[in-house]
């Protein structure tokens, strides 16, 4: 199928739901995309820094805890590839200290993937870099034909946008992939109080607001469709208990919607929700759980001063 029959399947399958659902993966076209990265910028949105915190004092405690060897080659595997802000400290110490790596950074979006290349050649003249595009099982199956040690990071809590039951199956991939003693960096966001929650994903700027509001707009641009964007609502929650978040799209009234290229019409009840995202928190025993059944460890926990944010290294057994 391509790109465009998948959306148009999954946006046709979602709403068709109750309660309806559209994948928070649709966030991410061009204006998605920006919209992140102002997103990262606002004050509420913690996560960001607490994380860059993490990298740039604990960097060198990271390459500890990764246990190679001054003279092993290895390749270090970034999933998600980001802006590169926080890796970049991690680069810095690792090439200060001449260990012999190569940094591959993985990405289903060339654009971001083009950025994160040329900032990283821009800093680091004799950083050796490979970008791999593609999804990440496809990637991952490719990358290890090579018998090079291997690190993977993947962080910024991106883990938390799946669902438990899907988080253990990929962590569960990873560690397959691994061979005894290799590592995953993952960084996690806390479960903490929903008054620091809440507000990173309801942003008083409505950042987030927009963000989320733009998926409706990606469907009335590349479907056809003819959401009104007056009369949805960004409509966030956060339960402290389980330590999720999740953001919906709330219809302010009772209305229709028509999707040209389905050909077909949505009705939208007075207050009804699209449900658009989860962001799960975590702690070590969310954690713990997610792994059981893996052949992960978890072998060292890396906090924030405010320990908002955790990067944990898992190790394969
Ligand atoms: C990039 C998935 C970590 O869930 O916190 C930010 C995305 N959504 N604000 C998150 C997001 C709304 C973000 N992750």
């Amino acid at each position: 199928m391509t790109k465009n029959a998948t959306f148009l399947k999954d946006v046709n399958d979602g709403l068709s739901q109750n309660p309806k659902y559209i994948s928070s993966h649709y966030f991410y076209n061009k204006a998605g995309d920006e919209l992140f990265q102002q997103i990262m910028e606002m004050p509420e949105y913690y996560l960001t820094n607490s994380e860059l915190e993490i990298f740039s004092n604990q960097s060198d405690d990271f390459i500890k805890s990764f246990e190679i060897d001054e003279n092993e080659e290895f390749e270090l595997i970034e999933l998600g590839a980001g802006d590169g802000k926080k890796t970049e400290h991690l680069l810095k110490s690792l090439l200060d200290k001449n260990f012999n790596f190569k940094f591959i950074p993985v990405d289903i979006s060339l654009n971001s993937l083009e950025v994160i290349t040329n900032r990283m050649e821009a800093q680091f003249p004799d950083l050796e870099i490979s970008a791999q595009q593609g999804d990440y099982f496809q990637v991952l199956d490719d990358l290890f034909l090579s018998d090079k040690t291997k690190i993977i990071i993947f962080i910024g809590s991106n883990l938390g946008n799946m669902e438990d039951e899907v988080a253990s199956e990929f962590l569960q991939k990873i560690s397959q992939h691994l061979k005894t003693n290799e590592k995953l960096l993952l960084g996690l966001d806390l479960i903490k109080s929903q008054d620091i929650v809440l507000p990173a994903y309801n942003d008083a700027a409505g950042i987030t607001r927009d963000f989320n509001l733009n998926l409706l707009k990606r469907i009335n641009y590349e479907l056809g469709a003819d959401f009104n964007l007056e009369n949805f609502q960004h409509a966030p929650e956060y339960t402290e208990v389980e330590g999720i978040a999740k953001s919906f799209l709330k219809s302010t009234k009772k209305q229709t919607v028509y999707i040209k290229e389905l050909d077909r019409y949505f009705d939208f009840a007075d207050d009804e929700l699209i449900h658009t995202e989860i962001s799960r928190k975590y702690d070590d025993q969310v954690l713990q759980d997610l792994i059981e059944g893996t052949n992960f460890e978890i072998t060292h926990k890396f906090l924030d001063s405010k320990k908002y944010f955790a990067d944990y290294i898992l190790t394969k057994k």
